[in-house]
């Protein structure tokens, strides 16, 4: 049996990479999926493709995330347009590369805005509908950097994805009596933009590192997230999953 089929989701970040590879996921396994991304131009096509390979219905809301006044406005939207809100996939991220001595702080702030940020405005929306219901599933998108430090120059984006584990814990303690699970997954390098970003000799290092010998898939990460949305995963939660070929062991 297919315990996600009937459900509904939220994939922040889904136009590409790793959000289009989960949304696509949850779709395969019945779930009608709310697409948001600021990349309004390649949205569209990306719910069409997820729409027309699954037969679920898929609706996509350009958006800035990190804007609470349309993160009220986009959650209000999708129940009306899937009903309700069963997972939210807490997936947008950015990932700015460079030493701490050229980060302004404005760049600091905006890191935080949607690395952490608007993981709290997007749960604060749906929470209310999930506790109502007694059944929820809220998934952070952390990463291995947020554990180890990460190995390329990105203070920023390691500290906030530390915070996504500690936001992770908390909000779990104060949603779990009512039927919500929050957990975090921590991928490793993934084949998307984000890891093309990153010079061919730090993959390189990532792949001899990995007890695989490989990069990841958004496939990978996509089937964790399935796997943490079930109903059958209902005991597990303010749980950490590494999603990483075996680099980082703990
Ligand atoms: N790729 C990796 O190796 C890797 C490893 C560990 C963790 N992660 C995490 O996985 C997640 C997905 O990363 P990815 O590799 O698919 O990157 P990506 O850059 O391909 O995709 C991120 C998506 O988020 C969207 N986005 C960024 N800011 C936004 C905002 N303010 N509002 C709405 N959408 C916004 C982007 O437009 C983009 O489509 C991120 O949280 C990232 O930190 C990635």
């Amino acid at each position: 049996m297919n315990s996600l089929n009937g459900m509904t989701a939220i994939v922040t970040g889904s136009a590409q990479g790793m959000g289009k590879g989960i949304a696509l996921g949850l779709a395969q396994r019945g779930v009608n999926v709310a697409l948001c991304d600021v990349k309004s131009d390649v949205l569209e096509a990306t719910r069409t493709e997820i729409e027309s390979r699954t037969g679920q219905k898929i609706v996509a809301h350009a958006l800035d995330i990190t804007d609470e006044t349309k993160v009220k406005v986009f959650i209000a939207d999708v129940i009306r347009e899937l009903g309700h809100i069963d997972i939210l996939v807490n997936n947008a991220g950015i990932h700015p590369l460079r030493p701490i001595e050229e980060i302004e702080g404005a760049e600091w702030d905006l890191v935080f805005n949607v690395n952490v940020k608007a993981h709290f405005l997007l749960a604060k929306e749906v929470i209310p509908g999930m506790r109502a219901r007694t059944f929820g599933r809220i998934i952070n998108i952390s990463s291995e950097a947020g554990k180890n430090g990460g190995t390329v120059a990105a203070l920023h984006y390691a500290a906030s994805k530390g915070a996504v584990l500690a936001f992770t814990r908390n909000l779990a303690q104060q949603v779990g009596a009512d039927g919500i699970t929050v957990n975090a997954i921590c991928p490793g390098r993934i084949q998307t933009a984000m890891s093309g970003a990153v010079s061919p000799k730090e993959n390189q290092k990532f792949i001899d590192n990995s007890i695989t010998k490989s990069l990841g898939l958004p496939e990978d990460v996509a089937y964790a997230v399935c796997y943490l949305a079930g109903r059958e995963a209902s005991f597990v939660t303010a749980e950490t999953m590494n999603v990483n070929g075996g680099t980082l062991r703990d």
